[in-house]
């Protein structure tokens, strides 16, 4: 009896509980405005998403896309990391935005490895990871 009661609870628990980590996206659009100093969101077709700075590289469809895959003049410890085959998902992403340096030394294993990005997100990293994820070519 104990037992399945506990099954059913644990069950009922597994359908009822947020995928962990899902970000809010509409959360997400409103941080953005963190981000335009330095980046643009830019469809494929030239439509402006975000409107923003060309420090960064345009984030349109970065989910999905491998790190370091655009045009842009990136550092070589983001090209590195890049060359190794990573592709942008949101979990890496939400944990780069958190610290660009810190994961750049994490991916490359190279304790001086620096990011050119030099903003830090201490809030709601899922929710712009989430945000970034809904604007793709698909
Ligand atoms: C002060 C300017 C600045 C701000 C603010 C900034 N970034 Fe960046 N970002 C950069 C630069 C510069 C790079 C390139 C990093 C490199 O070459 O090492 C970058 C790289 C990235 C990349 C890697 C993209 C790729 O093509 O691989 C992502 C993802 C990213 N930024 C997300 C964000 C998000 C999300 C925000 C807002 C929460 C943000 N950035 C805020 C300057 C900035």
């Amino acid at each position: 009896m104990m037992k399945s009661t506990l099954i059913a609870t644990l069950a009922l628990m597994t359908l009822g509980a947020p995928a962990l980590a899902a970000g809010d996206a509409a959360a997400g659009e409103a941080d953005f405005k963190k981000c335009k100093a330095c980046h643009s969101v830019i469809a494929d077709d030239g439509t402006v998403i975000q409107k923003g700075g060309k420090i960064g590289p345009n984030l349109y469809g970065v989910i999905g896309r491998p790190v370091a895959g655009t045009d842009f003049k990136y550092s070589a410890f983001i090209k590195t990391v890049g060359e190794s085959g990573l592709i942008w998902d949101e979990a890496e992403l939400a944990s780069y935005v958190t610290d660009p340096t810190a994961w750049l030394k994490d991916k490359t294993g190279d304790a001086k490895a620096k990011s050119k990005m030099a903003f830090k997100l201490g809030a709601g990293q899922e929710d712009i990871a989430a945000y970034l994820a809904s604007l793709t070519a698909e």
